[in-house]
């Protein structure tokens, strides 16, 4: 029978761990001399030193080759998508049902665009300048203050009738109300190479045969947003770009019927029939107006 090794002690195990410890007769400690120690440090130290080194260069090369004045990832956007305001937004999408006999099924939606208004008040427009021209504001140089480039204005009484200044109601109360229309914007995309992009509104599919084409009043005239808003710079560029705006006002909504809308940005690089994306180009909508 093999011989069972010997049983240790607690204190021989603590001895042995000691030992191992601080050893006086090899002068080890944890099993190497101090000198070993000591390089093995000084090993790890300049191990550490490089890796961190090379780390910091790699990103010191990406951020260089970045421009920060546009943004890195823009492959999918090619066509910009359009929003509406007022947006409410049902089960199938943007849905805008009122009764124009009840205040209260529209002080929301009128509230929406005031509130969306807001932003195109003299005051929040006051560090954009005045553009007459109707062709592309190209600015190679950044002339404006704390080196941005210039943005034009567009101030929500170019609205006109959908301003929400000449009637507070923007026409819901009384069955012409105003849609406001919103492009997107795209880093340096440039709608078109002639004529400014236009908004055309018109019903989807007509709701009854006898039913009229949509009559619709568009604001600025013609329902264009100008070129000089184009091309955007981007945010650190242009800090203080605001989308332009065309309102429409729709006036000849059948009463008491669902209508399917479709407002479309016509230009020449703007597109609206990609299956994949029902915003690009155009929003559709559901209104109803009861009364
Ligand atoms: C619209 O509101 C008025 C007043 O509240 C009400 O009499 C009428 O029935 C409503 N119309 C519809 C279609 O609900
Ligand atoms: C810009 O146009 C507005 C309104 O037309 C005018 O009141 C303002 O003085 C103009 N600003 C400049 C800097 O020309
Ligand atoms: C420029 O930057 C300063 C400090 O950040 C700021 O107070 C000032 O409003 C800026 N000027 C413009 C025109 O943006
Ligand atoms: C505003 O609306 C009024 C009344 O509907 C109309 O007479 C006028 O032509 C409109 N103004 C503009 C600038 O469209
Ligand atoms: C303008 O657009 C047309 C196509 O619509 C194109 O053939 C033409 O080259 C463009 N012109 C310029 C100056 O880009």
């Amino acid at each position: 029978m093999a011989a069972l090794q010997e049983k240790k002690t607690c204190g021989q195990r603590m001895e042995e761990f000691r030992h191992y410890c601080w050893n006086p007769d090899t002068g080890q400690m944890l099993g190497r001399t101090l000198s070993r120690w000591v390089w093995i440090s000084l090993y790890y130290v300049g191990f550490y030193v490089v890796m961190t080194g090379l780390f910091a260069l790699c990103i010191y090369v990406l951020m260089s080759t970045l421009d920060p004045y546009t943004p890195d990832y823009q492959d999918q956007l090619k066509s910009p998508g359009v929003t509406l305001r007022p947006d409410v937004y049902g089960e199938k999408g943007l849905e805008i049902f009122y009764n124009v006999s009840d205040d209260s099924s529209w002080a929301d939606l009128t509230r929406t665009l005031h509130a969306f208004l807001a932003g195109y008040s003299p005051a929040a427009q006051e560090d954009n300048i005045n553009c007459t021209s109707e062709r592309y504001f190209f600015q190679e140089s950044f002339g404006a203050p704390n080196h941005t480039k210039f943005s034009c204005k567009f101030t929500a009484d170019m609205l006109r009738n959908c301003s929400g200044l000449l009637d507070p109601d923007f026409g819901f109360g009384d069955g012409k109300p105003c849609f406001i229309v919103k492009m997107n914007r795209i880093v340096k995309f440039l709608p078109s190479n002639s004529s400014a992009p236009r908004v055309d509104c018109a019903f989807r599919d007509a709701p009854h045969k006898d039913v009229e084409p949509l009559q619709v009043e568009y604001s600025p005239p013609g329902g264009t947003f100008s070129l000089h808003y184009f091309p955007y710079y981007g945010k650190k560029a242009q800090p203080h770009y605001t989308n332009p705006l065309v309102a429409a006002k729709f006036l000849n909504v059948p009463k008491n019927t669902e209508v399917t809308v479709v407002c479309k940005v016509i230009a020449e690089y703007v597109t609206f029939d990609n299956p994949h994306d029902p915003y690009e180009g155009k929003v559709e909508f559901k209104l109803k107006i009861q009364k």
